[in-house]
């Protein structure tokens, strides 16, 4: 099984740099349409759209709708959570009734499940008791697969950025290591959020952070023939050896293919996502 992360792509169409946002997921997309083996599945954590503006959710869905392999997404701080909600309303995976964007896809060899770590209190994550609840029903809803959980903020103490502690509350964090630690099951957490490429763990779980999709705003000291490419995250699950990432560069060829409007002119992955979604059971 192949997952392909990205994150943090923050388009926001009134932004100086918003072409160059909209085009590094453009040709990130189309750097994943061209993996061999192909990716089975695309988890998006979060800072969709930087603003949370319905206009940004509607390009990035565009954008996506171009994708061969499904896509789920979870919040980030930057996302508005109902307007996200509302852009993705055709797509299973958000097509949930409760608070908290949370949700499991069923539908790999590896259980996914989203948590929505955000609030309107503060740009750090918050994971309140009612969540912690929730998060682990839905870790307990199967018994047999490995789960690989994937949310924007990384919960644990992140050494590498400005600030160490990415939620709010120190004690949040501990509750959210500690449902994640409940379960022998969980074996890979996802996310996004610090920009940067690192990893940390929660006891014996690998922790990866995924760079922010958006070269523009990437942290980390990249060469000047890098600073234009996109990197993500390719984490492929083998069920002897557990997950191995790596760190994929977007290749130059699908700046052509995004250019010459190869990628935009075929409708078939879309009708491919939308068939995908709709196996998902939502929390
Ligand atoms: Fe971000």
């Amino acid at each position: 099984m192949i997952i392909a992360q990205i994150s943090d792509t923050h388009i926001d169409h009134s932004a100086p740099d918003a072409d160059r946002r909209a085009s590094d997921l453009a040709r990130t997309i189309a750097d994943i349409n061209a993996l061999d083996p192909a990716a089975d599945v695309i988890v998006y954590t979060g800072d969709i759209a930087h603003g949370g503006r319905p206009v940004d959710y509607e390009h990035v869905v565009s954008l996506l709708r171009l994708a061969r392999a499904p896509v789920y997404v979870a919040p980030g701080n930057r996302d508005d959570r109902e307007n996200l909600r509302q852009a993705f309303s055709g797509w299973a995976c958000l097509a949930s009734g409760s608070e908290f964007l949370d949700y499991a896809v069923e539908d790999f060899p590896v259980r996914l499940i989203a948590v929505d770590t955000v609030t309107p209190r503060s740009n750090k994550g918050e994971f309140a008791p009612e969540h912690a609840r929730h998060l682990t029903g839905l870790i307990d809803a199967e018994k047999t697969k490995p789960i690989a959980v994937f949310m924007h903020h990384p919960p644990y103490v992140v050494t590498v950025g400005p600030d160490p502690l990415n939620f709010a509350l120190a004690e949040d964090m501990t509750r959210l290591q500690q449902v994640v630690q409940q379960s022998a099951r969980v074996i890979a957490v996802f996310c996004g959020h610090v920009h940067r490429s690192t990893a940390g763990r929660i006891g014996q779980i690998p922790v990866l952070v995924a760079p922010c999709t958006a070269t523009s705003l990437r942290k980390g000291n990249y060469p000047p023939h890098m600073q234009t490419r996109p990197v993500y995250h390719v984490h492929r699950f083998e069920a002897a050896y557990g997950f191995s990432t790596q760190a994929r560069i977007v290749a130059a060829a699908t700046d052509k293919a995004v250019d010459s409007g190869t990628e935009r002119d075929n409708p078939e992955p879309a009708e491919r996502l939308r068939s995908a979604a709709s196996a998902v059971r939502a929390g």
